[in-house]
């Protein structure tokens, strides 16, 4: 194993620094100038970029979404469904989707595109916190996400328009306590009879021949997408489903920030009374979408054991190797710190453009925990992105190349609770062997672990389950497939 130039071994110690007490302020608003990312960036990538950015604005509904992330947005999908599938409301429900900047603009824009579920990482600390049967289920949880989006996007013969790619997980063991560790979770998992059928360890032999780097790694099956094209896909659907069973009708109004949340004077029908600079929009029910911009509307979740914003950045560089080389595999490694794969070739090209994110190591001990601004990037970080691939590959990525892109966005951590009638939140998790607490919260909704980007759709699938039970004075009841602790009310009682 080479020596690397970047600090390895380091996520206890970010960890001791998450839950080091801070007294923080609440998050701002997203700021309305964030930095150009490769997703939201690319001509045509984003249609729906100004929708209902002006002309009238939707002020009463049944259901508003603040925020049009994966979160957002796939609850919208799944409150569709449900309906449709009932196909019984009296009127079309009414949803609104608010959003503060253009469509999609926060993390899922701006994120690694992986799409990947976890076999067994992290197993042993899951069956400390929760016990073997909720650590068996958040495992079947993240492959059921998984294996739903790449159904639903298979369904409608997306997979190339998105840029679904399978091209396998490899995840890297640049150290021998990672490879101890890895080995540990694996029987665990074992242990417990989950599947491991598809799951290799690879030795730093094979992981040379095969892909030009001399770290052992297990492989798994791993997939990568075009985050903003899938919400894309998910919002027309929604859209469609409601609207062709006459349950749901979608309204979007992207820059239009929500900015105080009230109580609506008495005698209004609905409970919630939504400040915008466009006016306000009264609503039944409420949910937080927001991510690393949740405590802008809900103080309580500031600080440390509320939801921590944390920057990431990703830099989208250009292969010295071709494609035939590189393979198709998404990779992660160092703890998942960084994580890379590469897009798949446009026309005329021949070597692949890798997006890359990581590096927020080398500003330890801050590890950009905090930071929500997603202006502008930070330099250290872009240095140590830069190395990186070099010095993992040598040969395949050119020394001293500048990017074709470097963007941040805000990413989030964990949560704590509170109750407010008929307000949900949504809130994923950062993902990629980040931290190890396991305290997520919502306000009468759920938030779930890594890898993030599949959190939301679950996440999403359960909270849009209990609106509309409880729209329909209906009792909603934990589905089979949910952890139990990913449950906020189980989370309280703890
Ligand atoms: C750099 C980076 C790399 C990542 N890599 C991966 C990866 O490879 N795989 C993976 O699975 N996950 C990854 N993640 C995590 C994943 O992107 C997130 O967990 C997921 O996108 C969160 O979705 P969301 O809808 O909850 O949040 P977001 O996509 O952030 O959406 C929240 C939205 O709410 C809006 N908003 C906030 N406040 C308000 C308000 N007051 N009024 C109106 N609108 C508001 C924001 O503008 C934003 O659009 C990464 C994240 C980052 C930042
Ligand atoms: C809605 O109906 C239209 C017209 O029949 C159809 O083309 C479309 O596929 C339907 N969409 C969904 C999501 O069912
Ligand atoms: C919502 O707040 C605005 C601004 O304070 C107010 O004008 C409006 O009447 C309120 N609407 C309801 C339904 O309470």
């Amino acid at each position: 194993m080479a020596v690397l130039p970047l600090f390895l071994n380091v996520l206890a110690e970010q960890q001791a620094a998450l839950e080091r007490p801070v007294d923080a302020p609440p998050a701002p608003l997203p700021v309305p100038n964030p930095t150009k990312s490769y997703w939201i960036d690319t001509a045509g990538a984003n249609p729906l970029a100004k929708e209902g950015s002006d002309g009238q604005l939707t002020a009463d509904a049944d259901i508003a979404i603040i925020g049009s992330g994966i979160s957002g947005v796939s609850t919208a999908f799944h409150i569709a469904r449900l309906l449709a599938e009932e196909g019984s409301t009296e009127r079309p429900l009414e949803v609104v989707i608010l959003e503060a900047r253009d469509f999609c603009s926060g993390a899922t824009g701006r994120n690694g595109g992986h799409l990947t579920a976890n076999f067994f990482n992290e197993f042993t600390v899951y069956s400390a916190l929760f016990g073997v049967e909720d650590a068996k289920r958040a495992i079947a949880l993240e492959q059921r996400t998984v294996s739903e989006i790449i159904k639903l996007v298979e369904a409608a013969d997306k997979d190339a328009e998105l840029d679904l790619v399978s091209g396998g997980r490899v995840h890297l063991l640049f150290t021998e306590p990672e490879v101890v560790e890895a080995k540990a979770d694996y029987e665990a998992a074992k242990a417990a009879d989950l599947d491991l059928s598809e799951v290799e360890f690879l030795t730093e032999e094979q992981i040379e021949q095969e892909y030009g780097a001399s770290y052992p790694a297990v492989r798994t099956p791993g997939h990568n997408i075009w985050p903003l094209k899938l919400v894309t896909h998910l919002y027309k659907l929604a859209k469609e489903t409601g609207a062709n069973s006459s349950t749901m009708s979608l309204h979007l109004h992207t820059n239009t920030p929500v900015t105080a949340i009230s109580s609506t004077s008495s005698g209004s029908s609905r409970r919630w009374n939504l400040t915008t600079p466009r006016g306000p929009v009264s609503a039944s029910y409420v949910l937080h979408a927001t991510n690393a911009y949740a405590s802008h509307l809900l103080p309580q979740m500031r600080g440390p054991s509320g939801i921590v914003p944390t920057r990431g950045q990703i830099i989208a560089t250009r292969a010295a190797a071709p494609e035939t080389v590189l393979t198709k595999a998404a990779f992660t490694g160092n703890e998942g710190f960084e994580y890379w794969f590469p897009r798949p070739l446009e026309s005329g090209q021949t070597r692949p453009l890798v997006i890359l994110g990581g590096g927020r190591e080398s500003t330890k001990p801050d590890f950009e925990l905090y930071v929500a601004d997603d202006s502008r990037v930070n330099p250290k970080v872009g240095e140590t992105l830069r190395k990186f691939l070099p010095a993992v590959f040598p040969g395949r990525y050119e020394e001293g190349a500048e990017p074709e892109m470097e963007w941040v966005g805000p990413v989030i951590d964990p949560a704590n609770p509170d109750a407010y009638k008929g307000q949900y939140i949504s809130a994923g998790f950062t993902g990629h062997g980040m931290p190890r607490t396991f305290s997520w919260s919502v306000i009468h909704g759920l938030s779930l672990e890594a890898p993030a980007m599949l959190t939301p759709p679950h996440s999403a699938e359960a909270v849009a389950q209990m609106i509309v039970a409880d729209l329909q004075g209906k009792e909603w009841s934990i589905p089979e497939w949910l952890p139990h602790h990913h449950l906020t009310k189980n989370r309280i009682n703890e």
